[in-house]
């Protein structure tokens, strides 16, 4: 018989946990630049609105599935289905999507490890310049930065749940807080700041068409990491006397404090560089403005506070976001680990290798997606134009599945673990939340208007990605 369940320590222990797995490069990138784009405070607030009332209710089923099961997704669904076959299916898909997140988010994991490490060499002069992001990634040295991180997350994973997670994020996430805010009030202080604050937080409301609505649900879907078996995991490290509702709503205020937070330190800088930018003019992608933008914004500093300020600067940023990546990807590779340990047995230190092994190999062919080999840059054609193997599995695993994942775990708790069983999870830890408000909404929305918003969500994205 295999040893006891490991536990998260304390109900901060689980939390700052849980927030290092949603803060990421979605809460200090993505989210600041799509609220620039999209009406600024009017994104904001509907954001906001999602995370409150569509993504929390989400966490906590996931949480009270892992929970209640004890186990990995896999063994949560086929547990509390009582063996079903067919319910099964969405336990799988919250075991592979997990492993292949983790996939292409190390590969840019590693970019951004690469210009910290250049930054730090004195080299921010070269990272500005044009053509320096096409260079770096398809140079050899990838797969070196590729190791190290590898080395690092599975050395976090190999000190187990307490000692290596929770301390991990215990180390990492309020150092993380302290530097963004300091950031922060420094990007607060130079010129234009005002500018750009402005653009952030004013809201615009005619910019909020179907398209900005649904780009805001996914990204707080994706921010607060649903969807991919994390939390059902996480949840499984909780311990009983812990409230589900109580600590959600905690990683959910988190998570949206510091994506909010970063949208203070992003457009400042951006407007600080260029007074006259028109903000829709900036690149939709966070890999564009953090590899090919930032660093441009970064080396303009220098004009107050020499190269060698600037350079420390761009450094504490790349370290932010660094630290947040690799947190999230600590959370996301245990995902498959627990799998391995609850589902065939293995132990923490067998499960480790053969996860780590298979995604070096799968990674290595992501990261030679971008011109080192023509097979994996035009891997397939979807919806009239080439795709790489890393677009492949972004498009298949992020866009597509995600929604997917959190429409079955709806459906799942609702119509087949049931109501009472759910409710009943909930109060444990916390039994004020019983005839509450808030449970009455959690349970009525998970089992009607939330699937149905992530459906439309799955419909739309396979038709517009795949036809
Ligand atoms: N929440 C993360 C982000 O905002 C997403 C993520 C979680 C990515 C876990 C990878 C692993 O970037």
């Amino acid at each position: 018989m295999s040893a006891a369940r490991e536990h998260f320590g304390s109900r901060l222990g689980f939390i700052l946990a849980a927030a290092g797995s949603a803060v990421g490069i979605g809460n200090l990138v993505s989210f600041p630049v799509a609220a620039t784009k999209s009406g600024g405070g009017a994104f904001l607030l509907v954001y906001a609105l999602f995370v409150f009332l569509i993504c929390l209710p989400v966490m906590m089923a996931e949480l009270a599935l892992g929970r209640k099961s004890d186990k990995d997704p896999v063994g949560a669904y086929r547990q509390l289905s009582g063996g079903s076959t067919l319910w099964r299916i969405p336990g799988w898909f919250a075991l592979i999507t997990p492993y292949m997140i983790a996939v292409f988010y190390m590969v840019v994991t590693v970019w951004v490890l690469g210009y910290l490490v250049e930054t730090l060499k004195g080299n921010l002069d070269v990272l500005a310049t044009e053509s320096y992001f096409g260079t770096f990634i398809n140079s050899k040295v990838v797969f070196l930065y590729l190791i190290v991180l590898m080395l690092l997350i599975n050395g976090v994973l190999s000190l187990g749940v307490k000692d290596g997670i929770e301390r991990a994020a215990k180390t990492l996430m309020p150092m993380l807080f302290v530097l963004l805010l300091g950031l922060v009030v420094f990007v607060l202080t130079r010129e234009g700041a005002g500018t750009g604050l402005s653009y952030y937080l004013i809201p615009d409301f005619s910019k909020l068409d179907a398209e900005v609505v649904s780009k805001a649900m996914s990204q707080a879907f994706f921010s607060l990491s649903l969807g991919m078996g994390i939390m059902i995991t996480y949840g499984s490290y909780m311990k009983k006397r812990d409230s589900i509702p109580g600590s959600a709503k905690a990683v959910a205020l988190t998570d949206t404090m510091v994506a909010f937070t970063a949208g203070l330190l992003i457009l400042p800088s951006v407007f600080h560089f260029n007074p006259n930018i028109d903000p829709s003019t900036l690149s939709d992608s966070s890999a564009g403005m953090i590899f090919l933008f930032l660093p441009k914004i970064f080396l303009s500093l220098q004009d107050g506070i020499g190269y060698f300020g600037a350079s420390a600067v761009a450094a504490i940023f790349f370290f932010l976001v660094f630290v947040a990546a690799l947190t999230s990807l600590v959370s996301i590779i245990e995902v498959p680990i627990a799998s391995l340990r609850d589902e065939r047995g293995m132990s923490r230190k067998k499960a480790i290798y053969t996860v780590a092994a298979s995604q070096f190999i799968l990674a290595v062919l992501c990261a030679m997606s971008f011109g080192m080999a023509d097979w994996l840059t035009q891997f397939v054609k979807l919806a009239g134009s080439d795709k790489s193997f890393f677009d492949l599995v972004e498009i298949l695993f992020y866009d597509t599945i995600l929604p997917l994942n959190g429409l079955l775990v709806c459906l799942f708790v609702i119509y087949k673990w049931k109501r009472a069983n759910f409710d009943r999870e909930l109060q444990e830890g916390d039994s004020g939340f019983a005839g509450t408000l808030s449970q009455k909404y959690v349970n009525f929305s998970l089992g009607t208007f939330i699937p149905f918003i992530l459906l439309i969500i799955f419909i739309n994205t396979v038709a517009l990605k795949f036809f």
